[in-house]
């Protein structure tokens, strides 16, 4: 029996070391520390979305009003800040370019990006965006950190600069192993970095909007059974006082 119970934990542990691995390429993920309660830094993530992104991808389980109503922005403010094709008010994030012409142009459909942050996760995305270099054998001139060959071109190439991959080799095969800045961006590398959080952490709103609810009512709940228990103990301590 136990013998059984050992494999099962091990076949368990090998699984799920697995999955990570097949995640992240074997290539480690920097942490993305996002904060989907700020707010401000949620209303500049949509903002840059809807600038940088929804040309090519669309949110299709996202509506603008929704996002409006969550991230406390006007109708007014959501149309010109977030809405690019002038869509209604009601309608979901869609893309620009449609899917066929964005496969013919890449190789590959970019795909929606609604649930990419549950998919992939928060530390996954951010060293996917920031995890470009250039790389003169692809089309696009870029490679990935953490996916390798992408066909999605290096958006931020101007605002974050050219970068460069580290290599190191490994049982004949060369990796990547990290990436320095050769040259430098129109953007400082902390306003840099902090326009790419801000990015995530929309796309970890998105993935899943009624999280912070979520969460705070937990706490709730949680404080719900603290007093529960108290009280319960209390009245537990009164009826067996006369049994002892
Ligand atoms: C010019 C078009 C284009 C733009 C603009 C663009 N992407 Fe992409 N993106 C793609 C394509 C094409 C792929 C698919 C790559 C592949 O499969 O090789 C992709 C893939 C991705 C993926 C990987 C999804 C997955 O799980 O495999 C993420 C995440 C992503 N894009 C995020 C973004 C974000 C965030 C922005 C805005 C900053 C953005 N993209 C802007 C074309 C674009």
């Amino acid at each position: 029996m136990k013998k059984i119970i050992l494999t099962l934990l091990c076949l368990i542990a090998m699984i799920n070391t697995g999955l990570v691995m097949a995640n992240s390429g074997g290539y480690p993920t920097s942490p993305a520390n996002v904060n989907v309660d700020d707010m401000d830094s949620l209303k500049r993530g949509a903002k840059v979305f809807s600038e940088y992104c929804l040309s090519c991808h669309s949110a299709k389980y996202v509506r603008f009003n929704r996002v409006a109503t969550d991230l406390g922005m006007t109708e007014s403010e959501t149309m010109s800040d977030l809405n690019n094709l002038g869509v209604k008010f009601g309608s979901t994030m869609t893309a620009v370019m449609t899917k066929e012409y964005a496969k013919e142009s890449f190789g590959a459909a970019p795909p929606d990006l609604s649930l990419v942050a549950r998919s992939r996760g928060v530390d996954w995305l951010y060293t996917y965006l920031t995890g470009f270099y250039a790389d003169s054998s692809r089309t696009t001139g870029h490679n990935n950190v953490i996916f390798k060959d992408v066909g999605m071109p290096n958006i931020f190439w101007q605002q974050e600069g050219v970068k460069k991959a580290i290599y190191e080799e490994h049982e004949g095969e060369k990796h990547v192993v990290g990436v320095e800045v050769v040259e430098k961006g129109t953007m400082a590398p902390e306003e840099f970095d902090t326009m790419i959080r801000d990015l995530v952490a929309f796309l970890a709103y998105i993935g899943e909007p009624h999280q912070s609810y979520r969460k705070s009512l937990g706490v709730y709940v949680l404080i719900f059974l603290f007093i529960f228990f108290g009280v319960a103990y209390a009245m537990k301590k009164d009826y067996w006082k006369d049994v002892h």
